[in-house]
């Protein structure tokens, strides 16, 4: 027998029980008379003793031939500690060994197996099966099953069926590229991997499984950040015969289950925003509703002073930061600095500072009296001892350079609690949105969403201004997940493919399967696909999700420990009919 129990298990309860543990060796300490040895698996460590005198000579010498992750099975006796550790579950004991065997010799790891690892990230990527003994990574991907097991049993509790859906497919426009793969039996055609299951959901609504679900790898070929991979997983559902606000509660069912079940944190009901108002008070499709500094416009204000920046500028808007009213000229420069990066773009910022007496100290004093600051304070709700930023320009820029801001500060205000959740919904999205540089219209979110029923009219003559019924779950600024009420009527969706730019033979080619499918009784249908891996990160107050994925990519979309993507031979390419170019990337 290798093991009777694991490294987490034994307790004072335990004392007298003879046991097997097997495990790494985590640490050696050797004292001379004494040497303790933590052994450590998955499910936590435990000391082992062994004493001059006491323990079997050979014992003993086997012991100082151990190295660092090093693979043994011990036998011994349970006793309780003399001196406790209250920190470790299995502090109050230790194990008297009668026996050592070596399963597995183990090279000096690279970096510390330690919850501070001295390992840097290429490393930790290199040997990721290292890191992963890490305890951190051990509790990311514990959280990780907790999660997907429990979203499992809400929606098998709601008559959801787990369905699989083809990895090798047909491209479903999700606004990334493509990752392709060449057929050999086909030769010159190829394959894409899903950016998602979108059409195969759709398709299976056609088929009747009216709620389905799947946790599934989609692949999108996009720049990478902390919040995105090469391939994620998706909780993919969609719905039949349901409205918006079916989904909505069945959804938002699920997160507060989860949150209850998972952290013991009570949700309240979700509040909703729309588009236009997420957009218009904090500048973003996916606020931060954790703390305030709503935005405040002051155009009517503002304009007319003979300031000539704000003169010519579209908007005039602001933040009010509470307290901050005693920033230093070092503190303002710093904030005006960030604001004039490259990334965000602003040409500069205003500040009014509301001082403890009543007045106000302003970058713009020479154009704005102390009553014309007086008036912007009362819009903006500020009290003595506030700070107002304001900055100017075209509408869609400042909004997004502002929201940029807010969040700045609220960082600096330590005003984005990780362990504070604050859900909403982001509905009313535009269905489509002007992409200049193609001068074309795009799908805001994917070609399948439908209009607003009472918009459709104005699909032909203003479609810019058409909302669809689209939603977005946010989470601490987070996009979560999004989805839609689809259209599921052949003429509509060929209405859509044509505002989006496809002729009827493209829009038959490649999404003639889909179409065909709506003449053979497709019922009203929608759904939503929630992040995965970006709910893990958020359920355990991280950003990144690199360390919420067992095997994960690089910010270069690289595999560092297989060495993946790699050439092929040339054979392989032979026989797929493919031929490099040499001299491009
Ligand atoms: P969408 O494209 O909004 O919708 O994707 C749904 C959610 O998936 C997560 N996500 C990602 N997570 C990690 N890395 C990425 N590269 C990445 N891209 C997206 C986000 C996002 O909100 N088929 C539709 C859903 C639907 O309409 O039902 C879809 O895929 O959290």
């Amino acid at each position: 027998m290798l093991r009777s129990h694991t490294c987490g298990e034994l307790r004072i309860e335990d004392v007298n029980k003879k046991v097997t543990l097997s495990g790494w060796v985590q640490r050696i300490r050797d004292k001379g008379s004494l040497i303790w040895i933590d052994l450590r698996d998955r499910y936590g460590i435990t000391q082992l003793l062994l004493e001059e005198g006491r323990s079997a000579q050979e014992l003993i010498d086997k012991a100082r031939t151990l190295g660092r992750e090093f693979v043994i099975s011990a036998r011994g006796t349970v006793i309780e500690r003399v001196s406790k550790n209250h920190k470790m579950p299995t502090g109050d004991i230790e194990i008297d060994l009668t026996g050592i065997e070596v399963l597995n010799k183990s090279k000096i790891p690279p970096f510390t197996i330690e919850d501070n690892t001295d390992g840097g990230e290429e490393l930790r990527m290199k040997y990721r099966y290292l890191d992963l003994r890490r305890n951190p990574l051990r509790t990311n991907l514990a959280l990780r099953h907790r999660l997907s097991l429990e979203t499992r049993k809400y929606l098998d509790s709601q008559d959801f069926f787990e369905i699989e859906t083809p990895y090798l497919i047909k491209s479903t426009p999700e606004g990334a590229r493509d990752f392709v793969v060449p057929s050999r039996m086909n030769r010159g055609q190829f394959y894409a991997l899903p950016q998602s299951p979108q059409t195969f959901k759709q398709l299976l609504m056609v088929a009747g499984y009216d709620r389905y679900y799947q946790l599934v790898k989609c692949f999108r070929d996009e720049d990478l950040r902390a919040d995105r991979q090469p391939e994620f997983t998706q909780i993919d559902c969609e719905m039949a015969f349901v409205e918006q606000e079916d989904v909505l509660d069945t959804f938002e069912g699920l997160i507060r289950y989860l949150f209850r079940e998972i952290k013991g944190v009570n949700i309240e009901k979700l509040p909703r925003m729309t588009y236009a108002e997420a957009m218009k008070t904090y500048g973003s499709d996916k606020p931060d509703i954790r703390f305030g500094m709503k935005f405040v416009e002051l155009n009517d204000v503002a304009k007319g002073k003979g300031f000539n920046v704000f003169d010519d500028a579209e908007l005039v808007v602001g933040i009010n930061t509470e307290s901050c009213g005693n920033y230093s000229r070092k503190q303002l420069d710093k904030l005006t600095d960030f604001v004039k990066k490259p990334q965000i773009g602003a040409k500069g910022l205003v500040y009014v500072k509301y001082n403890e007496d009543g007045t106000f100290k302003s970058s713009v004093n020479k154009f704005f009296s102390q009553e014309d600051l007086k008036v912007w304070a009362e819009k903006f709700g500020a009290n003595p001892g506030d700070l107002m930023l304001i900055l100017s320009g075209e509408t869609d820029a400042v909004r997004r350079q502002l929201n940029e801001l807010r969040l700045e500060m609220g960082n600096r205000l330590e005003l984005r609690n990780p362990e504070v959740f604050k859900p909403l919904w982001v509905v009313d999205f535009p269905l489509l949105e002007w992409d200049a540089e193609s001068g074309r219209y795009h799908a805001m979110h994917h070609p399948f969403t439908s209009p607003k029923p009472e918009h459709e009219h104005l699909l032909e003559t203003e479609p810019g201004s058409v909302s669809a019924n689209a939603y977005d779950i946010v989470i601490n600024g987070v996009e979560i997940g999004g989805g839609s009420i689809r259209i599921h009527n052949r003429e509509l969706q060929k209405q859509m493919f044509k505002l989006l730019g496809f002729s009827d033979e493209e829009a038959q080619a490649q999404f003639g399967f889909l179409m065909n499918a709506f003449e053979y009784g497709a019922p009203p249908h929608g759904g939503i696909a929630l992040g995965f891996d970006r709910l893990v990160a958020l359920f355990a107050g991280q950003d990144s999700i690199r360390d919420f994925i067992a095997f994960p990519k690089n910010n270069s979309g690289r595999d560092v420990m297989i060495d993946s993507p790699s050439p092929i031979s040339q054979e392989q390419l032979d026989e797929l009919g493919l031929r490099i170019v040499e001299g491009e990337s």
